[in-house]
């Protein structure tokens, strides 16, 4: 049994605030009742709510694909900076999603938000093998000796191990990057260790996911299929070359 107004909010109707109000117009009904007083204790498998009419899901598992912009920190609050929150609709706030792991401040692209804590450790998790690709523009020109490097499995320069990943040389100053795990700052120290410092960094593939067009600064939610490719397995790309073992 929950109370009608958390199950109301937790369903993205309103804020728990907004819906005290909500409820006094009458347009929420319990099985076929009107009721005013959120403190009604209910069944959500049971008890049939409308709103104005309508039936009112109970709570769903939520994923969105954010596609960042430079600029935002990756946390649910900050004193001083934009954070990614801010680009996400009130509906999908109000169903408590949250980032999956960080991206920088100043590094863009793909960023993953849910409310299904469950997956989200999966995706972040080292041992899951996630491969997360990248795209940087970089001081210098990566050559064979980076790569063989970055497979091996590089040292960074406080000491820090990194798992084998793979960097691929696109041209002078560009590289596409692919780890499998999310140290701080992973990518722009794993390039800075071999003299390379990044200036510009995306990300634009995590597990069979990628960006796919989706316009800088937005958000679109996954479908089913998607979360169903994401929860099983590593939710790599076919692709998947990094790890074989
Ligand atoms: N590596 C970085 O250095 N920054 C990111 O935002 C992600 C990976």
């Amino acid at each position: 049994m929950e109370r009608l107004d958390k199950f109301l909010s937790d369903a993205g109707v309103a804020s728990r605030r907004e819906l005290k109000a909500l409820l006094k117009t009458g347009v929420v009904q319990v099985n076929g009742r009107p009721v005013t007083d959120g403190a009604m204790k209910l069944d959500p498998a049971h008890d049939a709510v409308l709103l104005r009419g309508e039936p009112v899901e109970a709570p769903r598992r939520v994923v969105l694909l954010l596609h960042k912009p430079a600029g935002f920190v990756t946390s649910t609050e900050d004193p001083r900076d934009r954070t990614v929150m801010e680009l996400i609709p009130p509906r999908y706030l109000r169903q408590s999603v949250v980032p999956v792991g960080r991206l920088d401040k100043e590094t863009e692209g793909l960023l993953l938000l849910t409310n299904d804590g469950e997956l989200a450790h999966r995706l972040i998790s080292p041992k899951h093998g996630v491969e997360k690709r990248y795209y940087a523009r970089h001081a210098g020109t990566a050559g064979e000796e980076d790569v063989a490097a970055f497979a091996a499995g590089l040292t960074l320069r406080d000491g820090t191990r990194c798992r084998p990943a793979v960097l691929r040389p696109l041209g002078p100053g560009e590289s596409e990057i692919t780890v499998t795990e999310g140290k701080y700052h992973q990518v722009r120290r794993m390039m800075a260790s071999r003299g390379m410092t990044v200036a510009y960094l995306r990300r634009e593939q995590e597990g069979a996911l990628s960006l796919d067009g989706l316009p800088c600064g937005s958000v679109r939610e996954l479908t089913e299929d998607e979360i169903d490719r994401l929860s099983s397995g590593n939710g790599s790309s076919p692709a998947n070359t990094l790890y074989s073992g």
